[in-house]
Order: structure tokens, then sequence, then C-alpha cells
């Protein structure tokens, strides 16, 4: 794949292909990490407690056990597996940790001390929910909650103390929860208001684009034709079918500069004079003015800017020559002038495929990228594209 269809893809994409497997195995690598960092950390705060802590031991035993199954077991099944990395990692710990506090407790019971803990708890559970989001937070939160009720239990804590000191943690957990949980809330509404919003004016161009087609004498079904044709080829170039969709879509506002072009020009049945070729060929900086600055029409604007370049650099409106010309625009190209070619209009008659077939080989090297024109023929050839049969002229 060329870089220009990387980066093509980058500004489809901005940069965020496979955004829920890659945030999931993200979320894991940095569970790992987290909890490898507070293994060690745990291990040096006990050792340095060891004569004051009668529950060193256990927990020291606990801290390297976890680093040896952290490093043998959980990750190497991360790599192939950051689901099943979680389960079996989730699963050790619990015993781990299980097993290492019912030993400090009952350590602590038989040199009679209690050390408190509710307060590692909270932090714990608050650090949980605020680093990993609120569903992971709460389930560690119940986690974390219900060793806490053991621990106090087994280290001679009564039910009333343990009781206490869950109902804090949990209040405290719940509220970060709660805060959290809103944040997140929101931002999935500015982002969905964000996208109904670009819909609303991908709509909009939609409708300028059919108008622009409409007084050009040809009818909706060339809009059709260029998206569905520009889907296609993007696919057929190695662009994903989301990605494709959005080309296609941008294609469809390729003559959206039209717009401004007089009808006795457009509509001229005849051969352009010089002057009137010159306020023919404006409609392409015109189109890229008419979408404006917005995001979403990235691909639109340079669509409508450069779909008349020429593979050789003798095309408008800046004479750009090969992979310089944006892919997008030269797939709309190489759609557009088939399309084109298999249409009736004011001055010519449809071309049948076998003709049209020609003059895409004729420009392929000069006019069009000759790739995109051998991928395109051969998507004609496989019967993947519609044959435009008959006529393309309004009936009113
Ligand atoms: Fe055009």
């Amino acid at each position: 794949m060329s870089d220009n269809v990387i980066d093509t893809r980058r500004e489809i994409t901005g940069g965020h292909s496979s955004v829920d497997a890659e945030s999931v195995a993200d979320t894991e690598r940095a569970l790992i990490a987290v909890r490898g960092v507070g293994a060690v950390l745990v291990l040096a705060a006990v050792f340095l407690l060891r004569d004051s802590f009668p529950g060193a031991v256990p927990v020291m035993a606990g801290a390297v056990l976890f680093l040896i199954y952290n490093t043998l077991v959980v990750i190497p099944l991360y790599m192939r597996s950051p689901i099943a990395a979680r389960n079996v990692g989730m699963f050790l710990d619990t015993i781990t940790i299980a097993g290492a506090s019912l030993a400090v407790a009952a350590r602590e019971r038989a040199a009679d001390v209690q050390t408190d803990i509710w307060l590692i708890v909270i932090v714990l559970v608050v650090a949980t929910v605020l680093r990993f989001g609120p569903r992971v937070g709460l389930s560690l939160g119940l986690f974390w909650c219900s060793w806490l009720v053991l621990f106090s239990l087994v280290s001679g804590a009564t039910w009333g103390d343990a009781a206490i000191r869950s109902v804090t943690v949990v209040i405290v957990g719940g509220a970060v929860f709660s805060v959290t949980d809103k944040l997140r809330r929101r931002e999935e509404l500015v982002a969905e208001g964000k996208r109904g919003l670009e819909a609303q004016n991908r709509e909009t161009f939609l409708m300028l684009a059919t108008v622009v087609e409409a007084r050009d004498e040809t009818t909706g079904q060339h809009l059709r034709h260029v998206e569905t044709s520009a889907t296609l080829l993007a696919q057929a170039v190695g662009l994903s079918e989301r990605e494709a969709k959005e080309l296609g879509e941008a294609a469809v506002m390729h003559d959206v500069g039209k717009a401004g072009v007089p009808d006795k020009i457009l509509m001229k049945p005849g051969p352009l004079e010089a002057a009137e070729w010159d306020v023919v060929k404006r409609h392409t900086v015109l189109g890229e003015k008419i979408l404006g600055d917005r995001e979403a029409f990235t691909l639109a604007r340079q669509i409508a800017r450069s779909h008349h370049e020429r593979w050789d650099g003798s095309g408008y409106p800046d004479g750009l020559r090969g992979e310089d010309i944006p892919l997008a625009a030269r797939i709309t190209a190489v759609v557009d002038m088939y399309d084109a070619l298999r249409s009736e209009r004011p001055y010519k008659p449809p071309w049948s495929p076998g003709e049209a077939f020609a003059e895409l080989e004729r420009a392929k090297g000069t006019q069009l990228d000759p790739a995109l024109v051998d991928a395109f023929l051969a998507l004609l050839a496989r019967g993947d594209v519609q044959n435009y049969p008959g006529s393309e002229r309004k009936a009113a």
C-alpha cells in the first residue's frame, strides 16, 4: 500500500482504527503495569516494617508470588489474548490476596494487634475508579470491600466495625463512581451531538450537490454511481469498509462548486470559449471554498479541489502530478470520468462499455492514475460495478 493510501487512511480515521480492540488491550497492559509496580512497592514497604508488622511474611510472600505468576503466566498470556490474561490474572490475584489476608489476620490476632486498613482500601477504590472507569472500578471496589470485611472479622474486629468500614468505603467509592459516570455520559452526549451535526451537514451538502447535478442536465443517478463506484474502488485498493464509505460520501460533493458556474456556460451544447473554460475550471476552488473548514469535509474539500488534476501534471487548478494528487481525488477522477462517458450529456450520446473501457485505458498514465484504472477495470470486468444500462438523461 502506498504512503498516500496510508495518509488518506489516517485522514479518514483520525488514527483511531480498531479503537475498541486497542482500548481493551491498552487497559489490560496498564493493569498489568500498575499491579506490577504496586507489588514491588508493597514488598519494599512491608520489608521495611517487618519488625513492627506481624503480617509481614505472608504479605511479602504474596507479593513475590504475584510477581512470579504475572511474569510466567499473565504476561505471556496477554501476548495472545488480553481478555484471557485479565480473567486468569484476576482469578490468581483473588486467591493470592485472600490467602495472604487470612494469614496476616491470623498472625495479627495471635500477636493481639489490629492494623486499621480501611483508609488504604478507600484509596484503592478511588484510584481504581479514576484510572479504569466506573465499570471496572465498581467490580474491583466490591472485591476490596469483601476483602476488608473478611480481614476485619478474621483479625478480631466485630461485625459492627466491619460494617462501618465497608459502608464508608462504599460511600466514598460510590461518590467517585457517580462523578466519573456523569462526566463520561456528558462526553458521550457531546460526541453524539457532534456526530448528528456532521450528518446534518453532510445531508445539506448532498442536497446542494444534487441541485447542482440537476442543472448539469444529468440525473441524481450520476451522484449515486460516483458514490458506489468510488467506495468499491477505494476498498479494492486497500481502504477499510468504513474508510471507503466515507470516501464515497465525500466524492458525491466533487462538483458542488458548479453552483457558481452560470447556466449559459454549464449547459452550453457546443464547445466552450477559452474564457468560458476558465469559469468552468473555477468550480474546483469554489467547491473547496463552499465546503468551508469543517473537519468532517476534509476529504470532500480535497476531492472538490483536485478531481481535475491529471496524473501527468497537466490538470487544474494546481498542476499536481502523480501521487502528489490526493488519493481520494484520483479515485473520484477515475469513476467520474467513466460515469460521464457512459451517460448521455447535452453534447454527446452515452458511450458503450467497450468504448468507455478503451477511453480509460487511453487515459492511463496521462490523465488518470494507472494503478487505479487497472483496479477499476478489474472491478468492472468482474461485474462488481453496475454497468449503467441505457441513457441517464433526466425525464423532465
Ligand atoms: Fe468537476
